[in-house]
This record gives structure tokens, sequence and C-alpha cells, in this order.
């Protein structure tokens, strides 16, 4: 079985009401694509979207979450209380977290453990940074992230895996295609190792994917997707993207 097609959108802390029109042009064109298309709106967001959406097929996740179920964590949200009011999806370790809130890759895992617990599929984001490319070290990273942010009990169908370039991410620089595929095809290892299903895990590449660089990038090996921020954010930018992984 191949791993299925996921274009997710993260709007990141973009948006209000307002942009909520902006999910009903996709909606138009939802349904029949070839792929599972995804919004992770800021929290405010996400029960309002799902309403929205209704029974049309555009899924709605977070973009963190607590890794304990309930307590004392104030302006915290849980897993848990994601999947209540209505997301099937959360986006963990993004390094706007790891680097805002100083989030490690334990941090990582513990949420990704509470994300599959509440029946979340949790988008497990690594990345490495221009130092780091530059240094030569972009797969020893990229290996020591993924080895600390998975979960315990990781399976294909709980697990997304986004490699984001943290020199990529809002900056219109992408790595080469050959880049891209060195890094899936380390990543795709690491996962058929660890897991008995790890051939099937979606892997998404993010970082400056727009609709003038989609196709290119979906045609790479072990590129099932895109976590796409900025183009996410205007139907007539992200509905292209999704159209081209439609396609691949
Ligand atoms: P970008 O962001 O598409 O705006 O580069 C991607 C991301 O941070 O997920």
């Amino acid at each position: 079985m191949e791993p299925r097609k996921l274009a997710a959108g993260n709007w990141k802390m973009n948006g209000d009401l307002a942009a909520l029109g902006q999910i009903d042009a996709l909606l138009a064109g939802a349904g029949d694509a070839a792929c599972d298309v995804l919004i992770c709106p800021p929290a405010t967001l996400i029960h309002p979207m799902v309403a929205r959406v209704g029974s049309a097929d555009l899924l709605v996740g977070g973009q963190d979450c607590h890794a304990k179920d309930a307590g004392a964590h104030t302006g915290d949200i849980s897993a848990r209380q994601l999947r209540d009011i209505g997301a099937s999806h959360v986006i963990l370790g993004h390094s706007e977290r790891r680097a805002d809130h100083g989030e490690t890759d334990a941090d990582v895992a513990a949420k990704a453990g509470a994300a599959q617990a509440a029946g979340l599929i949790a988008i497990i984001c690594v990345g490495e940074t221009e130092d780091q490319r530059d240094q030569g070290r972009t797969l020893e990273v990229i290996a020591e992230q993924l080895a600390g942010s998975l979960p315990q009990g990781a399976t294909a169908a709980y697990t997304v895996l986004a490699y984001e370039p943290v020199w990529a991410i809002g900056t219109g620089r992408t790595p080469t295609v050959a880049q891209i595929a060195e890094v899936h095809a380390l990543l795709r290892d690491k996962l058929t190792a660890r897991l008995d299903d790890g051939a099937q895990v979606t892997l998404l590449y993010g970082g400056s994917v727009k609709p003038a660089n989609a196709a290119e990038i979906f045609a790479i090996p072990n590129v099932d997707g895109a976590l796409v921020g900025g183009a996410s954010l205007k139907a007539e930018d992200f509905a292209p993207i999704i159209s081209a992984l439609a396609a691949a």
C-alpha cells in the first residue's frame, strides 16, 4: 500500500473569522481530489472551521498540543480537547515552536504520544538550520531529531513526518530536488527500520512550497505531500498545490 497523499496548510498565527471564507473555494474543489487536504488554523478557528466544513472532505487540525490530557497548564490545549472539537491532525515540533518555546525532541515525542492516544494524527516536523547544512551535518541532524521525536508505539496510521529545512521556511528558498530526495530517502529508511509499517508513513516536504514549484517537488521519490505555510492562506494559491499533488 502506498502512503496516503496529504496537502497540509499551516496558517500559523494568521487568520480571523473572516478568513474562513478562504475554505469555501477549497471545499468547492475538494472531495474528488486524489489526496487528503488539511488546514491547521490558529486554535481560535478550529471549531468554527470544522463547523463550516460540515460533511465536506476537508480535514482540520491543530498546530500544537500539550502532552497531558488535562490539568493546571494555563494557556495550553490537550490532544483530547483538539479531538473533541473535530480536529484530525496536529502539527508537532515545528521549528518555530522548537525555537520560540524551546521544545526538545523529547517534548515532541511526548506530545505525539498524547496525540496518538487521543486518536489524532501527529505531523512531526524535523529540519536542519542553514549552519547545520553548511557544516555538512544535515543527515545526522535529521536522523537524531527523528529518533528522538517519534513516540513509542508509533504507527503509520497516526504518524506523518514533515521535512522542513529551517532556512527554507518563509524565505522563498527551497533545497534542490537532490537535497530533498536525499533527506526523504533517509526518513523512509529510518522509518522502515523502526516501524513495521514505516513504508506507509506519509512524508511531507515543507518550506516555501508554492504553485510554481509544487509539481517538481511532488515528483521526488518519497515525497507524499507538502506542509504549506504562506501559500495555504489564500485558496487561489493552495488550490493549485492540491491539484499538483492529486496529479502526481
Ligand atoms: P512556508 O512555511 O510555506 O511559508 O515556507 C512552511 C511551514 O513553516 O510549515
